[in-house]
């Protein structure tokens, strides 16, 4: 019996009395690719894998009854993430207000704004100090004292599941601090600890992979391992020296981690996000990014899951070149088992590219060449996260565009990053590396997008234009099938936060500019209809109400791009076979662009010269031939 078929029985079965039944129903489907996919990761480890199995059943039977009878609803429901109605925001709880107790007390502004979905940034133990924003964890499943108790995120679960509201957590599958309870044990010596580390007596291994390991911290945490005297030996530490690389090649490892992964999932969370999952397996002689034992680890989470905690959707924060992000969905037999979602990272770069350049020939030479994603799958699209903007843009499509790669990627890091007199952005520039000429970007939507400078500057015509540009970069995101995200203070175009500078355990790491508490009294203010942050919100509230009540943004991958010949303009059409399809329209030039209506009229759009924009809700005549589309206008248009 396949899997569809199996859920679909467990499904009719309504009164299921004996939930535990599910558990021997649900490893029968999967056990032979469970199997295969320990033993082509641990080749001889017998005795581990019944280890597997009884920390299974043992893991299934904790779950709570409420949340087994939700596995099983949502399996009938098919695939929720894909609708129309999701709607995410992304934000620390303690820069939201204060903490979980306070954010359950401000759950109805977000859900003003229509957002039904919540990504809470880290909010288990950490170091005191630098902590990497929690990303160092000491615990996966203790909270944090600065955010409120279990207690707390339990009441805050209830509540979200009443609201019918869905709930992020990170799964920081990747490292522990330098403090978790298995790097103390390490430290004091244990041998069985240690060897949940990559650990080394002396610096012979690490220097054959720092050959061809990359930097991902070259300013702050340059190199690739860590030397730790109480136990005097170099530890692997590829991000900050804090954080040290969990040794996936020991099998108990992987079932350790298994538990920690269902206790999160207990906790009411609906999408696990797995943190840095690229770099689950490390080989020497490679970047040890991507490589098929880690797609082997993560697709053995997600069928282990699959018999526990099925409900459970898993999202891969895997921000590496198009054609690898894709392959987070599976591949062959791990088709549709590995992750159901994925940051669409190089959409996301690609937009930035487009604003720089005012041109979208870029975006269409890559998005035409991404390979396409399975069904049952869907991307969060986000214009920017907690983290820095990186160029995720392809070398080659730069080139054939007749551009020189290495001199594009400076003239973003100029535009963006204060280089330049006459560009409108204030981001910073995160992690340069003057050998190579890399770097990335850090700063909010509204500071890179100009408005800072323009407030500064009193420049309305920048204001205006800034605004036009917050609001269209997330019209897009909201259009472009799959759950759009919002960095929670982007809807009311919070600026760039340079308090992080006074903070030493901050200062060196600039991504915390684009952090910024809320501003509960520019919230306030919203009604007031002039300032810029209330056309924001307003606009943006808009957008989502339209998203939610048109079924055509929903990801059933819809999505066709079409050229116009206007290189300063973007059109998709989102296609339905059941309604009309909704054509997506923007402009990323300051001056006014046409389109030729007679192209449109191709598509069928226009055969009474009719068509109805759902944004400003006005139904156009085309008399004159073409569609004038103004300076980073976002139009959506429907078939009249
Ligand atoms: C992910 C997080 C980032 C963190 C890194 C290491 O990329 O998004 O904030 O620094 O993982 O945990």
């Amino acid at each position: 019996m396949n899997q569809a078929a199996l859920h679909k029985l467990l499904a009719s079965k309504r009164n299921i009395k004996e939930l535990d039944e599910l558990f021997e129903l649900r490893l029968a489907t999967n056990l032979t690719l469970i199997k295969d996919l320990f033993f082509s990761i641990y080749p001889t480890e017998e005795k581990a894998f019944e280890k597997l199995l009884k920390r299974m059943l043992v893991l299934f039977k904790k779950r709570p009854d409420v949340l087994k009878h939700q596995d099983i609803a949502r399996l009938q429901s098919g695939n929720w993430y894909e609708s129309e109605r999701m709607m995410g925001m992304q934000l620390y709880v303690d820069h939201f207000n204060k903490d979980l107790k306070g954010l359950k007390e401000q759950l109805d502004y977000i859900e003003d704004l229509g957002i039904n979905f919540l990504h809470l940034m880290p909010i288990t133990t950490r170091p005191k100090g630098e902590n990497d924003g929690g990303y160092a964890v000491n615990s996966y499943t203790a909270i944090d004292k600065r955010y409120g108790t279990k207690k707390d995120l339990y009441t805050l679960t209830q509540t979200l599941q009443k609201k019918k509201m869905f709930l992020m957590l990170d799964f920081v599958v990747n490292h522990t601090s330098d403090q978790h309870e298995w790097a103390l044990k390490a430290k004091e010596g244990s041998k069985k600890y240690q060897d949940y580390y990559y650990t080394y007596a002396d610096k012979t291994i690490p220097n054959a992979f720092e050959e061809t390991l990359p930097e991902v911290f070259p300013e702050t945490s340059p190199g690739n391992y860590t030397y730790i005297p109480e136990m005097e030996k170099w530890v692997m530490t590829v991000f900050n020296s804090y954080q040290w690389d969990l040794n996936y090649t020991n099998s108990e490892v992987f079932i350790e981690m298994l538990g920690n992964l269902v206790a999160l999932s207990n906790m009411g969370v609906d999408i696990v996000r797995f943190d840095a999952l690229a770099f689950l397996w490390k080989k020497m002689g490679t970047i040890s990014q991507n490589l098929s034992e880690a797609h082997d680890i993560i697709a053995l989470f997600r069928m282990c899951l699959q018999v526990i905690a099925p409900g459970t959707i898993l999202l891969a924060e895997a921000i590496v070149a198009p054609a690898d992000i894709v392959k987070y969905f599976g591949e062959g037999p791990k088709k549709g088992n590995e992750c159901e979602v994925a940051y669409n990272a190089s959409l996301m770069a690609l937009l930035w590219n487009s604003i720089a350049t005012k041109k979208t020939n870029l975006l269409y030479k890559s998005l035409t060449n991404v390979p396409s994603k399975p069904n049952d799958v869907t991307w969060i699209n986000y214009i920017r996260c907690h983290d820095d903007i990186g160029l995720g843009l392809d070398d080659r499509f730069i080139n054939e565009l007749g551009w020189n790669p290495k001199g594009h990627r400076k003239f973003l890091l100029d535009y963006y990053c204060q280089r330049t007199d006459w560009s409108p952005a204030t981001g910073m520039l995160f992690m340069y590396n003057p050998k190579t000429g890399d770097g990335r970007i850090t700063g909010s939507a509204a500071s890179l997008l100009g408005l800072e400078k323009g407030l500064k500057t009193k420049n309305e015509r920048l204001i205006a234009q800034s605004v036009s540009k917050i609001i269209m970069l997330h019209g897009i995101v909201l259009s472009f099938g799959g759950i759009p995200l919002i960095y929670s203070g982007d809807e009311i175009g919070t600026l760039n936060d340079y308090s992080f500078l006074k903070d030493p355990s901050k200062k060196e790491d600039n991504r915390w500019v684009n952090r910024p508490k809320l501003d509960w009294k520019a919230v306030a203010s919203i009604k007031d209809g002039k300032k810029a942050s209330s056309q924001i919100y307003n606009n943006l509230k808009l957008l989502i109400s339209i998203r939610k009540k048109n079924a055509v943004f929903a990801d059933k991958n819809n999505l066709e791009l079409y050229h116009t010949g206007n290189e300063h303009i973007l059109v998709f059409e989102r296609t339905s076979q059941k309604q009309h399809g909704l054509l997506v329209v923007c402009n990323f030039d300051e001056s006014s662009q046409v389109i030729d209506s007679s192209w449109i009229a191709k598509l069928g759009y226009l055969k009474n010269q009719k068509y109805h924009d759902l944004i400003q809700q006005k139904t156009i005549a085309v008399n004159s031939g073409f569609i004038e589309v103004q300076p980073y206008q976002l139009l959506w248009l429907k078939k009249v």
